[in-house]
């Protein structure tokens, strides 16, 4: 048994935060947001929209693609560093906001590469013949978790989910034909969120210290993105024998143009193959990866039979890559 995305759903909050507006809120400009990362725009939630609500959103939108129902779901797994609240998973969230009680489900986090990671546990599952479809949903609300007094890290991110929906088929040369995953906890300090968390509950301090917020080292980040995304994506088509020249359209996480011309360059792949939608998302963590593949195929991009590589990278450390036959 094969996994195939069978459909493909998003949604973005309403609500539009240009790069002219932050220039009202902390010392930067759009000329060095566009420059140095590719945004213009970002999504950002209001009204106490929440990361189930998001996800919940973007699952109805894959499901209205296909002939499945709420009710024929078996899995959902939600990738997400927002989840609503620490306990339940938000995965159970979405599950009663789709009435899908016939699923089980849970939450990965694995940052910005989570959507890669809750894609191969779905994959796996299906493989294994535990369940016949998946919902694989990327959620995040971000800005809850900016720090918007902090010019090197709020420019950079953006509400959003996106979500795309497995079906088991029988032919093994459809749908996920590869997958690899790394991390390396040696790293942890170039990106994270100190607290709340059993190591540093919540308390006046953490809160006065901006430690619930985002910290990252974004240059270090930079230099090691570049590299570990090309090697991890040879590696996940050297497995099913192929390069780059095979791949017809690269889909990588969105955190930043300029990392996402780099891998290109690197693998000799041209920018006619590459999705680029980090200026109308920004980056949006694990949903990024899902948004540019809803928004690819929803645009003609992806055609029957095409070769998608995905790949990612994010805190602190993890980085993934994918081969899908369309
Ligand atoms: N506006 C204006 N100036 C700024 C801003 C801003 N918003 N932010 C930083 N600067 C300044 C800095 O203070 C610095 O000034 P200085 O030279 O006087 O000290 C200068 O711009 C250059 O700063 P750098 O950090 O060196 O800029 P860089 O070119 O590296 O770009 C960026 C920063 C965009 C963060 C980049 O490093 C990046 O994209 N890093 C990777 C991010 C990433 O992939 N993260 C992991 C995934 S995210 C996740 O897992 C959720």
């Amino acid at each position: 048994m094969n996994a195939k995305i069978i459909s493909t759903g998003a949604y973005l909050p309403k609500k539009i935060l240009t790069n002219f507006d932050l220039e009202k809120m902390v010392d930067t400009s759009d000329e060095w947001i566009t420059q140095r990362t590719g945004i213009k725009i970002r999504h950002i939630v209001e009204d106490g929209e929440s990361t189930s609500d998001l996800a919940y959103k973007a699952a109805l939108d894959a499901l209205k693609g296909s002939d499945l129902s709420p009710s024929d779901i078996e899995l959902i797994v939600v990738a997400t560093v927002t989840p609503d609240q620490p306990l339940p998973a938000t995965a159970l969230f979405v599950q009663e906001k789709l009435g899908a009680y016939n699923a089980f489900g849970f939450d990965i986090n694995a940052a910005c590469s989570g959507f890669m990671y809750a894609l191969s546990v779905a994959n796996a599952y299906i493989k294994a013949g535990m369940v016949k479809n998946a919902l694989v949903i990327g959620s995040e609300v971000l800005s809850k978790i900016v720090d918007w007094t902090d010019r090197t890290t709020c420019v950079l991110f953006g509400d959003g989910a996106a979500c795309v929906l497995l079906e088991a088929v029988e032919d093994e040369n459809k749908g996920i034909i590869s997958m690899v995953m790394h991390s390396d906890g040696r790293y942890t300090d170039l990106m994270r969120v100190p607290a709340p968390g059993s190591a540093k509950p919540c308390s006046e301090e953490v809160i006065e210290g901006r430690e619930i917020y985002i910290k990252m080292k974004g240059n270090e980040t930079f230099k090691m993105a570049v590299r570990s995304i090309a090697s991890v994506s040879k590696e996940a088509l050297d497995l099913v024998n192929m390069d780059f020249n095979d791949v017809d359209l690269m889909v990588s996480h969105q955190a930043n143009k300029r990392i996402i011309e780099s891998v290109a360059k690197r693998a000799g792949i041209d920018e006619d193959r590459v999705i680029v939608t980090i200026d109308k998302h920004a980056n949006t963590s694990a949903a990024s990866i899902p948004l540019a593949l809803d928004w690819a195929y929803k645009s003609g991009r992806i055609k029957e039979g095409d070769v998608i590589l995905l790949n990612s990278f994010g805190a602190s450390l993890t980085w993934a890559a994918g081969v899908v036959r369309w």
